[in-house]
């Protein structure tokens, strides 16, 4: 990074960590259940040298943000960005590994607040970067529980490790069962030659999101409290059946259709990880769309943009499988579309977008990349 040199002079490493993509398996990793993530190849870089003293110096490119600061002082910052760096140091001082003085220049080509996780990104490369320089060796599953807690606890997010699993874990075209109950997990290649994820960026980002995405979690675990008087071994959604929600949760509460979702939604990821050995995309995209009338319509999750966006894919009776990908309440569709008719559909799908809510449609081609990496050491 040129730009690095200018105000830092030589960077000790420089560090590439993706952003991530979730096939099936949304709202399941913090109910102890299974994801299919995979990192992508739009990612946040860090560059980043030691200091001689205890000061942090730090310049978010993009936005043409400093930050100055001591490693004795970590007090959250009202523009956002900086926490994620404060939360990290804060881990790594709670696990009794002191950092020095540093300074870092920060940028990307992950569009932030799309659902593609760049939080996870960032928090991740900056977790692994001063791993690197400071000499800590810490483990790759440390690092990963590290970057989750800090957003539980300096962000404020009770999210599940999904996402930090999948951005330091990613494997070229190969996408990650991962069980968030034991942290096992398997890769297995997502290759149908003749298909192709896209998103579609819906432009839309709640401003309450992280509010709604804790409730849901409590939701959770509030039907896990009615279902373990009558089945003491149900620990997590993860151990509940159909039958026991159905049996237990009344019917006409938000707790039922959120735990009833959860449950099935943990069917649904083992069903698509049988289907993708079987290299059966037809029956793989249908389960995408049977994840998003889940989430719209017992997680309520979606948005209006995003259900537009799914409905269209499904009465054109020509894609495969499309779905709101992530947290929700805006953010990214994932659509698994054949290649030949992919630029035709965009286009039209653009159109339609344009003319309903007067917003421009962005799409990305996702390519499934490597995890967190070095690109450059010394
Ligand atoms: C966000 C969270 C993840 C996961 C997803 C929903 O991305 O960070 O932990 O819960 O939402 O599947």
């Amino acid at each position: 990074m040129p730009l690095f040199q200018q105000k830092f002079g030589q960077p000790e490493i420089i560090v590439k960590s993706p952003g991530r993509i979730n096939l099936i398996g949304e709202h399941t990793d913090y109910n102890l259940g299974f994801v299919m993530p995979a990192a992508i190849d739009l990612a946040v870089y860090i560059a980043m040298n030691r200091r001689e003293d205890n000061e942090l110096h730090w310049y978010a490119a993009d936005l043409n943000q400093f930050y100055q600061g001591r490693k004795d002082q970590l007090v959250p910052d009202e523009r956002g960005w900086p926490n994620y760096w404060l939360g990290a140091i804060q881990q790594l001082e709670k696990a009794g590994y002191t950092i020095g003085g540093f300074n870092a220049v920060l940028r990307g080509d992950l569009p932030v607040g799309a659902g593609l996780s760049s939080s996870a990104a960032l928090t991740c490369g900056i977790l692994f970067a001063l791993n690197k320089v400071f000499d800590f060796q810490i483990s790759t599953l440390q690092l990963i529980q590290m970057a989750r807690a800090t957003e539980n606890e300096f962000i404020g997010l009770q999210c599940g490790i999904m996402d930090q699993f999948a951005s330091m874990m990613g494997k070229s075209d190969e996408v990650i069962l991962l069980d968030c109950r034991s942290l096992d997990y398997n890769y297995f290649p997502f290759h149908f030659p003749e298909m192709e994820l896209i998103l579609l960026d819906t432009g839309v980002k709640h401003s309450l999101a992280a509010t709604a995405y804790n409730r849901r979690r409590e939701e959770c675990w509030a039907g896990v409290e009615q279902i373990k008087k009558v089945y003491p071994e149900v620990q997590s959604l993860r151990d509940a059946t159909v039958k026991m929600v159905q049996e237990i949760i009344p019917p006409d509460t938000d707790i039922y259709l959120r735990c009833l979702y959860v449950v099935q939604e943990n069917e649904r990821v083992l069903q698509a990880a049988a289907q993708l050995k079987a290299n059966n995309y037809i029956d793989f995209g249908k389960n995408m769309f049977a994840t998003h009338f889940g989430l719209s319509n017992q997680y309520e999750v979606s948005c209006e943009e995003a259900d537009f966006l799914v409905d269209l894919a499904r009465e054109s009776g020509k894609v495969a499988g499309a779905r709101m990908m992530g947290g929700g309440f805006g953010g990214c569709v994932l659509v698994l579309i054949d290649k030949s008719i992919k630029t035709e559909w965009i286009l039209s799908a653009k159109e339609k977008y344009l003319q309903k809510y007067n917003l421009l449609l962005l799409d990305y081609t996702v390519r499934i990349g490597e995890g967190t990496s070095s690109l450059h050491y010394n």
